[in-house]
């Protein structure tokens, strides 16, 4: 029963119970205004036995959102909402954070106030359909940004930041992944821009580092994690150098002392894996959380070899409350129904039944 998975682990001034993070996943139950409500502080609360919750993406302003019934961390009344979330989990016994997003050209004219066009580091439009609120229409080529626009962008995320500590997160997590808008400027195949945001590396990283500098304003770096994938084709993307460009992403956020690298192994949508993610682990000097349809077995066995110090479930904890418990025992776990991972109400979100209430034993 004992295995590394349910030991304790320190990250920064935070202990931990566990090393099983709850994935980051969007589940579009926001209340009015893009406000988290009740229902959403009952769901994390059912699942705050995970060592450390990572938040569904929740965008840093109006301009960021990019589908219907996402939570916003940038009004007085999200801030409320998020209030109950972190009361519910703190107390539990958990932690929580919270991930900071913006959507940039995954987005489109009738989610964004004023029907802005969306903006992305260069006018490429993705390919398929995004979600509004007349149904699935097809993405618009976005707006590339005038370099002197992106100050104004990172002042959003420096706002949510305060909010989210108002909000009495345990830390924030930068959402640099899946082809939203930092991870457009990090990989060269959405990134065209002929200025100091594209180009080389070190240029298409400035926009990440600008982000991270202005959150740490507000949040110490042991508070602040990072997503990151690098070879994920979802939303579009692609990189022409996936291992060599992500282990000089990482070098640099080796200077930062984070509280994590979070990073998803692989591609959501081809489900391989091209690169050595273990040259990528240990190119960081962190806490490393691997993601990407892990269960129990694997999950140690990644741990046991140090492949990662923590891993990040998202489908098993959406469909088990008490997976933790159910994973010290060895126990059956609930089958998740995808017709309900998406908007709606308590039915597929805070029914799933638990075999345990309380808090599992420690080791
Ligand atoms: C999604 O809503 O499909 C979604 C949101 C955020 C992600 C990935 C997928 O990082």
């Amino acid at each position: 029963m004992n295995s590394d998975l349910f030991s304790p682990v320190t990250m920064g001034n935070i202990k931990l119970a566990n090393r099983m993070v709850m994935a980051p996943m969007t589940r579009n139950r926001a209340g009015e205004h893009n406000a988290p409500h009740d229902l959403n502080a009952t769901y994390y609360q059912q699942r705050a036995t995970a060592g450390l919750i990572i938040t569904e993406a929740s965008q840093v302003s109006t301009q960021g959102v990019g589908y219907p019934g996402t939570p916003g961390i940038y009004s007085d009344e999200q801030v409320v909402g998020w209030r109950k979330i972190t009361d519910a989990v703190h107390a539990e016994g958990g932690h929580i954070f919270i991930q900071l997003w913006y959507c940039g050209r995954i987005s489109h004219p009738d989610l964004l106030s004023g029907n802005q066009t969306p903006v992305a580091p260069s006018a490429i439009r993705p390919e398929g359909e995004v979600v509004t609120p007349e149904g699935a229409k097809a993405f618009v080529t976005p707006r590339a940004l005038e370099a002197d626009e992106i100050a104004g962008i990172v002042a959003q995320y420096k706002h949510a930041a305060g909010m989210a500590k108002q909000a009495g997160f345990d830390g924030i997590e930068v959402h640099a992944a899946n082809g939203y808008l930092i991870d457009q400027f990090l990989r060269d195949g959405s990134n065209r821009r002929t200025d100091q945001y594209g180009g080389g590396v070190e240029n298409r990283i400035r926009f990440l580092n600008e982000v991270l500098d202005a959150v740490m304003e507000v949040w110490p770096s042991n508070q602040v994690g990072i997503r990151l994938t690098p070879e994920n084709s979802f939303n579009s993307m692609s990189d022409s150098d996936p291992l060599e460009h992500f282990r000089y992403f990482i070098s640099r956020l080796n200077e930062r002392n984070l509280a994590y690298l979070h990073i998803l192994e692989g591609d959501m949508i081809t489900k391989s894996a091209n690169i050595d993610y273990r040259i990528l682990r240990d190119s960081y000097n962190g806490l490393y959380i691997a993601n990407n349809g892990y269960d129990k077995a694997r999950a140690e066995v990644s741990l046991s070899k140090g492949d990662s110090d923590l891993i990040a479930f998202g489908v098993p904890f959406l469909a088990n409350p008490d997976l933790v418990y159910r994973y010290q025992h060895d126990l059956p776990l609930n089958e998740a129904n995808l017709d309900t991972f998406y908007g709606g109400g308590a039915q597929g979100y805070t029914d799933y039944p638990a075999l345990h209430q309380t808090t599992p034993e420690p080791g």
